[in-house]
C-alpha cells in the first residue's frame, strides 16, 4: 500500500529554529522543507534522521525544527565545499540531538550501520557514481518502509535522476511525494545485490547491518575497517 504523509503539524514545529533555518545560506526551498518536515513528523515520537550533505545546515535546521525532543539527527558530510567546516556547523546547529561526522558514507559506515534511520536525506555528491553509492549504503541500513528523501532530482543533475529511476524501476524505492527538486521515497526492498559483488546472491540484507562491512567499504577503507 502506498504510504502518504500527513499534513504539517504547525503546532509541533519550533518556530525559532524554522526562522533560523530560513536565514541560513543553502539550497532548500521552503516547500521542500515543509515536505521533509512532514516526513520527519510521520516517523513517530523518537525518530532518527540521517542527513548526507548538510553544507551550512539549512536543510538540517529545517529538519530540527520538526524533530521531537527525543529524536536524533545524524549528519554525514565530507565538507568538500570551501568555507564550511564541522566546527562551524556545530556552532550553527548548537543542538544536543545532533551528531556530526566528517567524511563520506563509506568512511562512516560504522555510524550508518548502527543508526537505523527512519528518515534520510541524500544531498551530497550529485554524480551518478556518488549518489548511487550513497543510496546503496543508505538503503542497506534503512528499515523497510523507511523514508529516503533525494534532493536535486532534476534535469540539472542527470546522475541523481538516473540513479533513483533505476532503483524505482526495480521496486527498491517507491515514490511517496515530491515538490520542487525534492522527492521522498519509501524503501520497499533491500536486495543484497545493491552492495554484494556475488551475482548469485538474491537475498535481502539482514535487519541489522551493524555486524557486516560491505566489500566496497572494506576495500575503500582498507585494513582499518572492522571485519564482520
Ligand atoms: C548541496 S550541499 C548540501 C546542501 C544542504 N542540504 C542545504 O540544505 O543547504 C552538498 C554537501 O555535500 C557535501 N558533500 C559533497 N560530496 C560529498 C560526499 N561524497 N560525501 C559526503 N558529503 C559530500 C558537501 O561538502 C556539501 O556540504
Amino acid at each position: 500500500m502506498l504510504r502518504t504523509l500527513p499534513a504539517l503539524d504547525h503546532a509541533a514545529v519550533d518556530n525559532d529554529l524554522y526562522a533560523r533555518a530560513c536565514s541560513i545560506e543553502g539550497y532548500f526551498t521552503e516547500a521542500e522543507a515543509s515536505l521533509l518536515m512532514r516526513a520527519i513528523q510521520s516517523a513517530g515520537h523518537v525518530p532518527t534522521y540521517l542527513e548526507i550533505g548538510s553544507f551550512r545546515g539549512r536543510s538540517t535546521m529545517f529538519a530540527l525544527s520538526a524533530m521531537p525532543r527525543e529524536g536524533a539527527l545524524v549528519v554525514v558530510d565530507a565538507f568538500v565545499y570551501g568555507g564550511h567546516s564541522p566546527a562551524e556547523l556545530k556552532v550553527t546547529l548548537a543542538d544536543p540531538r545532533v551528531s556530526i561526522h566528517k567524511g563520506t558514507t563509506v568512511d562512516n559506515w560504522t555510524v550508518l550501520s548502527s543508526c537505523r534511520p527512519d528518515v534520510v536525506l541524500i544531498d551530497a555528491d550529485h554524480s551518478f557514481a556518488g549518489v548511487a553509492l550513497d543510496l546503496a549504503l543508505v538503503i542497506a541500513v534503512t528499515p523497510i518502509d523507511g523514508l529516503i528523501a533525494t534532493h536535486d532530482v532534476s534535469d540539472r543533475f542527470p546522475g541523481v535522476k538516473l540513479a533513483v529511476d533505476a532503483l524505482a524501476s526495480r521496486g527498491v524505492l517507491v515514490p511517496v511525494e515530491g515538490v520542487d527538486d525534492l522527492m521522498i521515497w519509501a524503501v520497499r526492498r533491500r536486495p543484497r545485490w545493491l552492495l554484494d559483488p556475488s551475482p548469485e546472491i538474491d537475498w535481502d540484507f539482514p535487519h541489522d547491518m551493524s555486524a557486516s562491512v560491505p566489500t566496497i567499504v572494506r576495500l575503500a577503507v582498507g585494513d582499518d575497517a572492522p571485519t564482520p
